[in-house]
């Protein structure tokens, strides 16, 4: 397990390493008990809460393309930047932590996480 940077808040979490992503483009970890997928899409990478918040579909099934992330089980498709759902929808936005890559890792904020 790599040290949490000393310039860091105490939630960033060391997420996984970037090889994680050699052969997929999402990552399902839990981290504090919380199921997270961890999305790389091209160069960017994008951290979400598991369970789609319409029926609870595992997101880590779903696609990811263009900075959206689709569901798997009904096709609503949500936007990484800030977790709201396609257009013809009306169930709550996907919860979105920040990601930073430090080095070879992901690390995700889990501030809004209760301990
Ligand atoms: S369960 Fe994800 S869109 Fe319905």
């Amino acid at each position: 397990m790599t040290a949490v940077p000393t310039d860091m808040p105490a939630r960033w979490i060391h997420a996984c390493g970037l090889e994680a992503f050699d052969r997929r483009t999402i990552v399902a970890v839990n981290l504090l008990g919380q199921d997270v997928i961890l999305i790389r899409d091209a160069d960017r990478f994008f951290a979400a809460e598991r369970a789609c918040p319409h029926e609870g579909a595992d997101l880590a099934h779903g696609r990811c393309s263009g900075g959206s992330l689709f569901c798997p089980r009904h096709s609503a498709w949500f936007d990484l930047q800030d977790g709201a759902v396609s257009p013809g929808w009306s169930f709550p936005a996907l919860r979105i932590y920040p990601v930073r890559v430090i080095g070879d890792g992901l690390w995700i904020d889990l501030s809004d996480v209760a301990p």
